[in-house]
């Protein structure tokens, strides 16, 4: 790590947000954007995986740590898992690995906000919640925007406009780079995707707080947060510490309603009739080829018969 753990701590106790750069190796990140990539090509359908699209403009790639052990980097990386701990509290946990690609547009569709996440009816002030991105092509547009300091003013989840946000006459940090670059931010602090987007931007995002919060009802509902996927075949030699920060064995935000509210239900329906019809018509086909076969199988035997006797 290049920035000193201290240097990290500083930023963001006093900004919300601190750069990091020179944390993956360049064969590392190769092999995240080809894991990523290789998600990107059709949406998730059936038997098949891909991308999940609840919006025109991102196409979201969740469960990041089982499509490759080099997702994993951030518990490896001790000075970052220190600042983590220092931040939040030794109870912190990765409580979301996930990505996504923005597709080029002058749209501005990802307006200035904090998260909104935690049970706003029962906290005072926004529990600590750290995320960590990382850009996995160069970003010169559409880049990750924050505004230094306002993770201070304590906002509830909030959504602001142009004009808001200058009025705040806070600095604002534009996180532009090249693939790898890595940035650590408190949630409760304003910021946005900026726009336009003129190339597509693929990034991926952990997120990290204790799961002893309460969470908002919407993420109940859609069991966000829920513990994280992993793949077996990338848990060797982890320690406990990592184990925990991983939730191993924690329930907390197990809920046994393990399938999401459904969007789109009547698309989703009308999907799963035509996939239906599309199997029931495959099956049609083959019964007439085999009807066929046996027809025509007869009708020889028939004349072999008839030649035979003739
Ligand atoms: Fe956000």
């Amino acid at each position: 790590m290049k920035k000193s753990i201290k240097t990290i701590r500083e930023e963001l106790d006093r900004d919300g947000i601190s750069i990091l750069k020179g944390e993956l190796s360049s064969s590392n990140l190769l092999k995240m954007k080809i894991a990523f990539e290789s998600q990107l090509f059709l949406p998730r359908f059936n038997t098949s995986s891909g991308y999940q699209q609840n919006e025109k403009w991102r196409f979201l790639i969740e469960d990041l740590l089982t499509l490759s052990q080099e997702f994993y980097f951030p518990i490896y990386s001790e000075d970052l898992i220190s600042v983590i701990r220092g931040y939040i509290g030794n109870d912190f946990q990765m409580t979301e690995a996930r990505g996504w690609k923005t597709i080029s547009t002058t749209k501005n569709f990802h307006g200035w906000h904090n998260d909104a996440w935690y049970d706003e009816a029962y906290y005072s002030s926004p529990p600590a919640q750290l995320k960590l991105g990382v850009y996995l092509t160069d970003v010169e547009s559409g880049e990750f925007v924050y505004v230094k300091g306002s993770h201070l003013l304590e906002y509830k989840p909030i959504h602001m406009n142009d004009r808001q946000v200058k009025d705040l006459r806070l600095p604002i940090e534009f996180v532009t780079g090249s693939a790898g670059t890595i940035f650590l931010f408190d949630t409760s602090g304003i910021h946005r995707q900026n726009t336009p987007v003129l190339k597509s931007r693929n990034a991926v995002f952990y997120n990290f707080h204790d799961p002893s919060i309460k969470l908002q009802n919407l993420d109940l509902q859609y069991n966000r947060y829920s513990p994280l996927l992993l793949n077996a075949s990338f848990l060797k030699n982890l320690n406990k510490e990592q184990e925990r920060i991983l939730g191993f064995g924690d329930t907390r935000y197990y809920s046994n309603k393990w399938y999401k509210e459904y969007r789109f239900k009547k698309f989703h329906r009308l999907v799963s009739y035509s996939l239906t019809l599309l199997l029931e018509l495959n099956h049609i086909k083959k019964s007439l080829l085999r009807y066929k076969r046996f027809i025509l199988f007869h009708i020889c035997s028939f004349i072999n018969f008839r030649n035979k006797n003739d």
